[in-house]
């Protein structure tokens, strides 16, 4: 990516707005809350990393991020805008399976685009 390609990048990326959201799984009888409460800002056109020990909620924030899910209360915006379900502004890469091992994780991440 040259220069001006970065910064077209950058002026494209959006803010994502998380507001005390939750998630829960399950009936109410053997409900599991996954996601407690959890409030945060991704500031534009910055790399974000979420860490965090196996089974602490993170996969989930991301289905809920790329609106796979919706939470069970509270709201995620992206660019002042609520995330009703997928969409072409956002891009999940899968852990397994789903990734070309043979190719480069730049070439992952743009089959889907390029294949558009
Ligand atoms: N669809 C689901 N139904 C019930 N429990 C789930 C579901 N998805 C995730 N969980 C549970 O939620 C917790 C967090 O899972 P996950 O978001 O995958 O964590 P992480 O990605 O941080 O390892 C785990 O205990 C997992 O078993
Ligand atoms: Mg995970």
């Amino acid at each position: 990516m040259n220069d001006s390609n970065l910064i077209k990048a950058e002026i494209k990326a959006g803010e994502i707005a998380v507001r005390n959201a939750s998630k829960s799984y399950g009936t109410a009888q053997f409900t599991k809350e996954v996601v407690k409460d959890c409030s945060f800002t991704i500031e534009r056109g910055k790399l974000t990393v979420m860490i965090g020990p196996s089974g602490c909620g993170k996969s989930t924030l991301i289905r809920l991020l790329a609106g796979f899910e919706q939470p069970t209360s509270g709201t995620l915006e992206l660019n002042g805008k609520h995330i009703e379900g997928p969409g072409r502004d956002r891009l999940v890469l899968f852990q397994e399976t789903a990734l070309f091992p043979w190719m480069t994780t730049y070439d992952n991440i743009l089959y889907g685009p390029r294949a558009r």
